[in-house]
C-alpha cells in the first residue's frame, strides 16, 4: 500500500505539477507534504521506551510529525497510531474513529471509569496476532491538540479502547502484555481493529 501511493505522488509530480506553477511554490515554503511513515515493529526498542513530553507543541516540526502521523494512519487503515510507533518517543498520539481525527500531545487519563470490558484489539506494530484485553469502559483525558491547546474528552466505546492503548504506547507497554490471551490472524479474519 505504501508503494502504492508513493507511485502514485511520483506520477503526480511528473505529470500533474512538475514543473510547480508560482503560486503552489510559494504555498510550499510555508506548507509541507504529507509522508506515510514507516510503522516500527515488535522487537523494536522504541517500543518498550517511555516517551518524552513535547516541549514545544505549536512548533512546526510537531505539526509535521502529527500531519504525517494521520495521513500515515489514514493510509495504513489504524484507528490509532502512538509517535513510538512510528519511530519518534513523543508523547502523541492520533485517533480516527467514524472518519473523527483526533490529536492528543502530551496526554494524561484523568479518571477512569469502575466498569470494565472486554474487547478484541489489535495492533500496527504487531503483526498477524489479536487478543481480548479487559480495559475500563470510560475515561476522561486531558491533552493538548493539534494547535497546541488544552483539551478535555470523555471517551467512551471504541475511542475509550484506542485511547487506553495508545497511552499504553507512550508508556511502552503492548496490549500483547495484557491481552487475557492471544490468537493468530486467520482464526479472527475481518473482525480484527488495528490500533
Ligand atoms: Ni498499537
Amino acid at each position: 500500500m505504501k508503494e502504492k501511493s508513493r507511485v502514485k505522488i511520483a506520477a503526480g509530480i511528473l505529470w500533474g505539477f512538475y514543473p510547480p506553477p508560482l503560486k503552489l511554490r510559494r504555498t510550499r515554503k510555508r506548507k509541507f507534504m504529507t509522508k506515510i511513515l514507516k510503522i516500527v515493529q515488535e522487537k523494536d526498542p522504541i517500543l518498550r521506551k517511555k516517551a518524552e513530553p513535547v516541549k514545544n507543541p505549536g512548533s512546526p516540526e510537531v505539526k509535521e510529525l502529527v500531519a504525517n502521523m494521520i495521513a500515515t494512519m489514514m493510509e495504513i487503515k489504524g484507528v490509532g497510531l502512538a509517535a513510538p510507533q512510528v519511530g519518534v518517543s513523543y508523547r502523541i498520539f492520533t485517533t480516527n474513529i467514524e472518519n473523527k481525527i483526533l490529536v492528543f500531545i502530551n496526554p494524561e487519563i484523568k479518571d477512569f471509569s469502575n466498569e470494565v470490558i472486554s474487547f478484541e484489539e489489535g495492533c500496527l506494530s504487531v503483526q498477524k496476532v489479536w487478543g481480548p484485553v479487559i480495559r475500563p469502559k470510560k475515561l476522561i483525558i486531558k491533552a493538548l491538540n493539534e494547535n497546541g491547546k488544552p483539551v478535555k474528552i470523555r471517551a467512551r466505546g471504541l475511542l475509550a479502547r484506542v485511547v487506553q492503548h495508545e497511552m499504553d504506547h507512550l508508556n511502552g507497554t503492548l496490549f500483547i502484555d495484557k491481552a487475557e490471551k492471544l490468537f493468530t490472524i486467520e482464526e479472527n479474519k475481518g473482525k480484527e481493529i488495528k490500533i
